[in-house]
């Protein structure tokens, strides 16, 4: 199930509601791969973790851009917003980590399980910490970059 964007998830700063969308197209991207290849998934483990490293690397390149933003408006929970981006960078990496090990790579039962859970997680981090912890941001920012 692809996810869509919707306008519940504007901050209203047009930089990082547009990289918000673009980490939306690299989730459902991860999924079409995987949709497209659940069939013989041991077979395309590099186009498999070529997705998720493209998610990886934006992901990390967007937190920067955010975090930014905040501490030019002084954000108070700066700090403990900073805190959960690198929980999930830590997460991201884990996963990326466990992809590449070989009882893995060479099992099409483990890969569906894997991205089954892989996406799902995406899906679930991504809208619900742009929902709470973004949003509270939004009142505070007056200066984008
Ligand atoms: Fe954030």
């Amino acid at each position: 199930m692809i996810t869509n964007w919707d306008s519940k998830y504007e901050t209203n700063i047009s930089e990082i509601d547009s990289q918000h969308k673009k980490l939306f197209r690299l989730i459902n991207n991860i999924e079409e791969v995987y949709d497209e290849n659940k069939h013989h998934l041991s077979g395309k483990t590099k186009i498999l973790i070529d997705a998720v490293s493209e998610l990886e690397d934006y992901t990390l390149s967007h937190f920067l851009i955010e975090e930014r933003v905040m501490e030019l408006n002084q954000y108070p929970d700066l700090e403990a917003h900073i805190l959960q981006h690198n929980k999930f960078t830590d997460k991201i990496l884990d996963l990326k980590n466990r992809l590449n090990q070989g009882d893995l790579h060479s099992s099409d039962g483990l890969l569906d399980v894997f991205f089954k859970d892989l996406i799902e997680f995406l899906r679930a981090w991504l809208t619900n910490h742009i929902l709470k912890e973004d949003m509270d941001y939004k009142p505070f920012i007056k200066f984008s970059i």
